[in-house]
This record gives C-alpha cells, sequence and structure tokens, in this order.
C-alpha cells in the first residue's frame, strides 16, 4: 500500500449515447474502474474519476434516422437511462459529462485548432467512398464490406470486429453503403490526417519499451502487433453534419472525426468537474506526477494506446497514460452479447427484477470479469454467487456476529480475556488481508482481490463454527467474550474492505455496526479505515454500541432465474423469427429441367477437414452408386466425427470441379435452421437406402 498521497486521472470510456447499458459495460469497464477509484480513495489519494456521454459518431446518426428522429433526441433519451443506471449501481464518478456539452466543444475544438496551427497534420484530397443515392460520403460504420486482413465479410469502415484491425473506409473489399445498400463511387475530398508513422519511433519507446512488463499481456500484444504492422495517417475530420465543426478554414461541412472528439471528452469533463469543486483541472492533466489510467474494453485499445497518445504527444501540453488495464468481453450464457439481437441483460430491467441487489450484480460480474480472457455471464452462476457466496459465507457472518452480541451482550463489543493460539492466528490473518487486497487492486486484479474479500469472511464463519460460541455461552462466558470481540473485530474489517466491490453492503453494515462519520471518513494514508486494520487492533473497541441485525443479501430462488431465462429464450425466438426472411421464388423450371437433376439418397463413409481453409470438408460418400468424394463447406458446422454414417441428399450429376485441388463429385443438400447453423436435407427415413432417387 502506497501512503504517500498522489494525484490520479481515472477514466472509464464514454459510452455511446445510442442505446441503455448492459451487463458487458458494467462488467468491463464501469465497475473495474469504479473499484480502483473507490480504494484510491481510501488510501487518501486525491482521484478525479471522469466520464460522460459519448453523442457524436455514426452509430447515433443511423438510429435517429431509423427511428425518424433527430440525433439530439437520441442522445437526451440515453444519456438520461446510461447516467441513471450509473447511479443505480454506484458508479462513483467525481463527473458525469457529455460531448455535445458547450466546454467539449470548446475544448475539443481549440485541441485541433491547436494541432493544425502547429503544423501537426497532413491536408490532403483524397478519393473517398460516396453514396451517389444518399448523397453522402461514407466512413465509419456507414460502410461495411469484406476485412482485408481476415476476410470477414462484415467489417466496418473503421474497423473489423473479428479481427481487431482498425481499418480506413477505403480499404474494405466489395464495400456497402449502410444507408441505401449501393456499391459506393469514389469522390474527391478534403480532409485532415494524424500522421500517427511519424511517431512510430515514439510509440516504440514508450510502449514496447517502457510498458513492457507493467501493462496487460492482451493490451501489449495488440499495441505491438500493430506498431509492428506499421501505422499509417489516419483521418480525424469527416464529411458528415452530426459532430463538432472543423474549427479551421476549408473546414466548412466537415466534423471532428468522433474518435478525435471523445477522448477529449476525458479532459473536457475534469474541467468541468473542477469548474464546479472550485478546483484547477491543469494538474490532473499536466502534471508528471499525476498518474493517468484509461479504463476500457479491448475494442478501444488502439484509439487509447495509440491514437489519443500521439494527439497528447503532439498536442505537447499533456500527461500520458501510466497505465491502460483493457478487459476482454464478457458472453451471456455462451453468446456474444448484442444490442441489436437483444442478447443482454440491460441494466434498468435488472433493477426492476432485483430491486436493491445490485452489489449482487456487482459481485457476479467481478468474479467472473474478463480480465484476460472473454468469459461468460449465465444467470445459474449468478445465482450460485448469491446463494453460496454471499449470502451463506458473508451474509451469513455478519448475522450470526450481530444476533449474538446483541442477545449475549444487548449489543456491547464484549471485553475480550486473553487470547488462545487461534485467536491469535486469526487476528494475524485478518490483518494481512488489506495488503493482499490492495496488491491485487493495484495490479488491477479485480476478481482476485474480490476473492480475498470472500475468504476474510470464510475466516471469520470458519472461525465462528470452530469455536463455537452458542454453545461455550452456557459454560464459560470469559471465553465466549473473547471469541465475540475477536468476530466483531473481523465483521468490522469486512465493512471497511468491501466497499470497493460492494459498497452498498458495505454502507448498510457500517450501520449495522455503527461506525462514527469521524470513522467513516478517515482516509488519510497510514490512518485511514483501510490502514488501520492492519495497525491498530480495536476496530470496534470494547464498550462500542453496535446496531440490531438486518439481512445484507437474500437467498435467490430458482423461479427468479427461470424468469430471466425465459426472457433470453424470448430474445432468441425474435431473432429467429426476424432473420426467417423469405428468399423470393426463382424463375420458373420446366419439368424437364428438374428431370435433368440427379438427386439421391447417400451415407457419408468419411470426412477430414480441407488443410489450410476454415469452411471445407471432404467427405466420402456412398451415394449407392459409388463411393466418391464431396467437398462440402460445412467445416465450421459440423465436426469431422458427427458426419459419419450420417445420411444425406445429394446432387450426383452435378459436373465435377476442383477445390483446393481436390474433384469434388457432386454436392450435399443443407439448410439453415432458425438459428443460422447449417443442417442436412435429411431424408433419415424408415427404410431409405442408398441410391434411392428423389423425384
Ligand atoms: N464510445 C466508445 C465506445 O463505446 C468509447 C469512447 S472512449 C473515448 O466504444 F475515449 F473516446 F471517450
Ligand atoms: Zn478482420
Amino acid at each position: 500500500m502506497s501512503n504517500t498521497p498522489k494525484r490520479y486521472t481515472i477514466t472509464a470510456a464514454l459510452p455511446y449515447t445510442n442505446g441503455p447499458i448492459h451487463i458487458g459495460h458494467l462488467s468491463g469497464v464501469y465497475v473495474p474502474a469504479d473499484i480502483y477509484s473507490r480504494f484510491l480513495r481510501m488510501q487518501g489519494h486525491d482521484v478525479a474519476f471522469v466520464c460522460g456521454s459519448d453523442e457524436h459518431g455514426v452509430p447515433i446518426t443511423i438510429k435517429a434516422k431509423k427511428e425518424g428522429v433527430t440525433p439530439q433526441d437520441i442522445v437526451d433519451k440515453y444519456d438520461e437511462i446510461i447516467k441513471d443506471s450509473f447511479n443505480n449501481f454506484g458508479i462513483s464518478f467525481d463527473n458525469y459529462s457529455r460531448t455535445s456539452a458547450e466546454i467539449h466543444h470548446k475544448t475539443a475544438s481549440a485541441f485541433f485548432k491547436k494541432l493544425y496551427d502547429d503544423g501537426k497534420f497532413i491536408e490532403e484530397t483524397t478519393e473517398q467512398l460516396y453514396d451517389a443515392e444518399a448523397k453522402q460520403f461514407l466512413a465509419d460504420r456507414f460502410v461495411t464490406g469484406t476485412c482485408p486482413k481476415c476476410g470477414n465479410e462484415e467489417a466496418y469502415g473503421d474497423q473489423c470486429e473479428s479481427c481487431g484491425t482498425s481499418l480506413n473506409a477505403t480499404d474494405l473489399i466489395n464495400p456497402k453503403s449502410a444507408i441505401t445498400g449501393a456499391t459506393p463511387t469514389l469522390k474527391e475530398t478534403k480532409h485532415w490526417f494524424l500522421p500517427l508513422d511519424q511517431y512510430e519511433s515514439w510509440l516504440k519507446e514508450w510502449i514496447l519499451e517502457g510498458h513492457k512488463s507493467d501493462w496487460k499481456p492482451n493490451v501489449y500484444g495488440q499495441v505491438k502487433s500493430w506498431i509492428d504492422d506499421g501505422l499509417r495517417a489516419r483521418a480525424v475530420t469527416r464529411d458528415l453534419d452530426w459532430g463538432i465543426p472543423v474549427p479551421v478554414e476549408g473546414g466548412e461541412g466537415k466534423v471532428l472525426y468522433v474518435w478525435f472528439d471523445a477522448p477529449i471528452g476525458y479532459i473536457s469533463s475534469t474541467k468541468e468537474w473542477a469548474a464546479r469543486e472550485g478546483k484547477d483541472w491543469e494538474p490532473y492533466w499536466k502534471d508528471q506526477d499525476t498518474k493517468m489510467v484509461h479504463f476500457i474494453g479491448k475494442d478501444n485499445i488502439v484509439f487509447h494506446c495509440i491514437i489519443f497518445p500521439v494527439m497528447l504527444k503532439a498536442h505537447g501540453d499533456y500527461i500520458l497514460p501510466e497505465n491502460v488495464p483493457a478487459n476482454e468481453f464478457l458472453n451471456l450464457e455462451g453468446k456474444k452479447l448484442s444490442t441489436s439481437k437483444n442478447w443482454a441483460v440491460w441494466l434498468h430491467e435488472y433493477l426492476e427484477d432485483f430491486p436493491g441487489q445490485q452489489d449482487v450484480l456487482r459481485y457476479a460480474l467481478t468474479a467472473n470479469a474478463p480480465e484476460t480472457k472473454d468469459n461468460d455471464f449465465t444467470w445459474k452462476d449468478f445465482q450460485a454467487r448469491n446463494n453460496n457466496e454471499l449470502v451463506a459465507i458473508f451474509g451469513n457472518f455478519i448475522n450470526r456476529v450481530v444476533v449474538l452480541t446483541n442477545k449475549y451482550y444487548n449489543g456491547e463489543v464484549p471485553t475480550p480475556a486473553e487470547y488462545s493460539k487461534v485467536d491469535e492466528e486469526t487476528i494475524a490473518a485478518l490483518k494481512a488481508y488489506p495488503a493482499v487486497i490492495a496488491s491485487s487492486i493495484e495490479k488491477y486484479r479485480f476478481r482476485e482481490a474480490q476473492a480475498e474479500l470472500m475468504n476474510l469472511a470464510r475466516l471469520g464463519n470458519k472461525y465462528l463454527a470452530d469455536e463455537e460460541p452458542w454453545k461455550l455461552v452456557k459454560t464459560d462466558e470469559e471465553r465466549t467474550k473473547t471469541i465475540m470481540y475477536v468476530a466483531l473485530q473481523i465483521a468490522s474489517a469486512l465493512a471497511t474492505l468491501s466497499e470497493p466491490f460492494l459498497p452498498f453492503t458495505s454502507n448498510k453494515l457500517k450501520e449495522i455496526l455503527k461506525f462514527s462519520a469521524e470513522e467513516r471518513n478517515l482516509n488519510e494514508g497510514e490512518l485511514s479505515q483501510w490502514n488501520k486494520i492492519t495497525t491498530r487492533e480495536a476496530l470496534l473497541p470494547s464498550g462500542h454500541i453496535i446496531g440490531k441485525a438486518e439481512l445484507l443479501f437474500a437467498k435467490i430462488e430458482d423461479e427468479k432465474i427461470e424468469v430471466q431465462l425465459q426472457k433470453l429464450e424470448a430474445s432468441k425466438v425474435a431473432n429467429a423469427k426476424a432473420s426467417e426472411s423469405v428468399e423470393p421464388q426463382k424463375d420458373t423450371a420446366t419439368f424437364e429441367d428438374f428431370t435433368k437433376m440427379d438427386l439421391r439418397v447417400g451415407t457419408i463413409l468419411e470426412a477430414s477437414k480441407m488443410p489450410k481453409t476454415k469452411k471445407l470438408m471432404v467427405l466420402k460418400v456412398e451415394t449407392g452408386l459409388d463411393k466418391r468424394t464431396i467437398v462440402s463447406g460445412i467445416a465450421e458446422h459440423f465436426k469431422a466425427e458427427e458426419l459419419i454414417g450420417k445420411k444425406v441428399t445429394v446432387l450426383a450429376n452435378l459436373a465435377p470441379r476442383k477445390l483446393r485441388g481436390v474433384e469434388s463429385e457432386g454436392m450435399i443438400l443443407l439448410t439453415e435452421n432458425a438459428e443460422g447453423k447449417l443442417v442436412f436435407v435429411n431424408p433419415d427415413e424408415d427404410g431409405v437406402i442408398n441410391g434411392a432417387t428423389i423425384n
């Protein structure tokens, strides 16, 4: 634990204001950022924890178009909803701003102007994608196409979500307008580019050499691969009418690229906060002693580790982040979270279904945080975390301590007699926890930190179960007092150490234990509540009166979980319906046309994946006529083992053709089920034999 107070600027990614937020946002960014900020404040550090709504950018204009309202209507609506969710889940921002705020427009505009005046941009007229029908240039999310790097056919004009590569719209193969579906043409337009390539050697030194050991491997690895691939100049302006106007000559009708303005939102938010609090914002951004940490999800790494730092460096007045502890993604019940498919747990809906149980979600999300790899949220796990950990361990321990103290001593903390060896060991173990938890938090390992908190509750539970004060109270009053005294010290430590993770519970527990206001606000280095656990023994001194027991956590029954699972099932069904867009009927075929096709029943005898391909499977099929080789594009949908013995429909007289050097003699008929998985057109009725014709 560091005891000299430091200044920290903690940022959490500004959420796009085009929808409410869900558990993925909370788990990847806002809960970890909140744990970290709360912890730092408890250590007496000077913290500015800032965020705000990201209100520009293409997704917002697309959403507005779809709903027939203005972009401003969209951001006004979701800014409110998002802000409420953060408040309700105890995300302790010092300030939550929005990028439509005047202070932000001014700050971002001035930032651009300074780089422009200092000659940091390249001004260039190039050909960009243009949708003639919509009379609009296409960039970012206005255009989709095939990723030149990984072949994903749904890459966006700014990024491929499949492989994470950041793209320019003109890089896409087969681009398509997201507005009209048209194939774009090229049209000349002038833009300002940030020459990232000129900063390559500086980035190498600062990150690749300077942060090799302290940045998370997932972050460091991504940054390294981008730098190794070579950086290119990137346009920081766009031909759009929603955003911050380009404040220089020739910039009419153009706005700043959303990823240029949004991170500057961290600065504007800090300014807004400082003005309100009567502070000076500048040290939080310009003093070399300030530690800046960006909390983000992995899709934001390039922007926070390369582009924004280059902007700050080019500007010259600003400090750089000390760390960017990006998380991987959270899945829900095994599937990628998706706003458009309504595959999510929305925070505002969670609160309706589980009122007052914010800490349970915070706890379950941190326990499963995608810190080193993508991770899965399941409702069963959520229930188990609550019932088996929060209720059975933490809640149970606190309840026993508080109930017994009231029963035996009318709520007064007893005076201990002599400590036994077990007492000594328990107290020593207790005193080790603050440093252990702190050290995990300082390394951004929040799962580990929270698991240690639960271990402390386990220690308390075991101590009571082993010492059995409820039996001893009849025979040995002095011993009982000692046990209860020790247990009360553990309860008190839990009240303090749980604050970053379970702020509502911590608050409630401090009320039950009757922490004084002074005690609660003791946040000064050595003397902080946190460190006092280590240095002084009597957290709750003898004679102190605690309050009455109140339940901290309640068991969650199966029925409540079932309701949630059914909600998801409903989304699945709705999605399947939506994707059932039936293709129009093809041109008429004559009877002759049809009889030309030789359709037969066959059985798959052998199957193996074609090396170096993703989709192709080489099959040996018994057609009744012969045993032949057929190459089929099904490798992403089936494992070789599960194909063997399958009855299938074969188009036997399709002209043979070579696929990757293997001659394919026919085709296997397939269709797609509601979830988009390929399934065989299956003639698996009793008694159907290989070679039977289909007509
Ligand atoms: N709105 C972006 C997203 O949700 C994050 C912006 S972070 C900022 O992915 F740095 F630009 F603010
Ligand atoms: Zn890709």
